[in-house]
């Protein structure tokens, strides 16, 4: 069951008590509880990561920088660093997932393939349905997008939706790219919101 006001309280104060900066960190644990999505040193991808509790999460599950793998966020605004859990395995980096390339993205990492491209972008809710839930497909897409240049064959994938009329449609979109796709709506996520999580993994390349 999806979370009432009270447990939402009650992620809050866990996210404060165990140094998270965002109670959404209880969502990224929730799907990696259900999908054995990060190994130590993989590379991930986090887009829309401030302000930075899903790279809280994915730091802890990679590994120190040691181990070799990486973490970078992209987000329209800044994370403040240092952030608990990350060390200098985690790039932050500001800017629009529209206007950046993929070619960009890897530039970055000085790799070609990321494990895992996960998404929890939102643009700002105007508490329409339909409204939120377009611009949530949009969001959507355009991971799916960069995820087709970016990730490894069988590579992973996670993508926060609203669910509306798109959503099959998206569904089959990601279908189409990955070996086995699912929703997920954690317990972490308000009981009255819409919000779903795709899980895609076994990535397939375009032939
Ligand atoms: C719900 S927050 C993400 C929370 C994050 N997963 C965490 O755990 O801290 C959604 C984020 O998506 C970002 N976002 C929305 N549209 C974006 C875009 N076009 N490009 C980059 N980031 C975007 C917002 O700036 C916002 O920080």
């Amino acid at each position: 069951m999806a979370a009432t006001r009270e447990v939402q309280d009650h992620y809050f104060r866990e996210a404060r008590r165990l140094g998270y900066v965002a109670r959404s960190a209880f969502k990224l644990k929730e799907i990696l509880e259900k999908k054995n999505l990060i190994r130590p040193g993989d590379y991930v991808l986090d887009l829309g990561c401030a302000p930075g509790a899903w790279l809280q999460i994915a730091c802890q599950h990679i590994g120190p920088a040691a181990k070799g793998g990486m973490v970078l966020g992209y987000d329209l605004k800044s994370v403040r660093r240092p952030l608990k859990f990350c060390d200098e395995a985690l790039i932050t980096r500001e800017g629009d997932v529209f206007k950046v390339t993929s070619a960009e993205i890897l530039e970055l990492t000085n790799r070609r393939h990321f494990d895992l491209v996960m998404s929890d972008m939102m643009a700002a809710t105007t508490g329409h349905h339909h409204s939120d839930h377009y611009q949530s497909m949009h969001l959507a897409r355009r991971t799916l997008e960069l995820a087709g240049d970016l990730l490894r064959s069988g590579g992973s994938f996670v993508v926060k939706v609203f669910e509306g009329a798109e959503y099959p449609a998206l569904l089959d979109e990601c279908k189409a790219r990955f070996d086995k796709v699912k929703g997920f709506k954690p317990k972490a996520s308000r009981n009255e919101s819409t919000e779903m999580y795709i899980i895609g993994e076994g990535f397939l390349p375009a032939k």
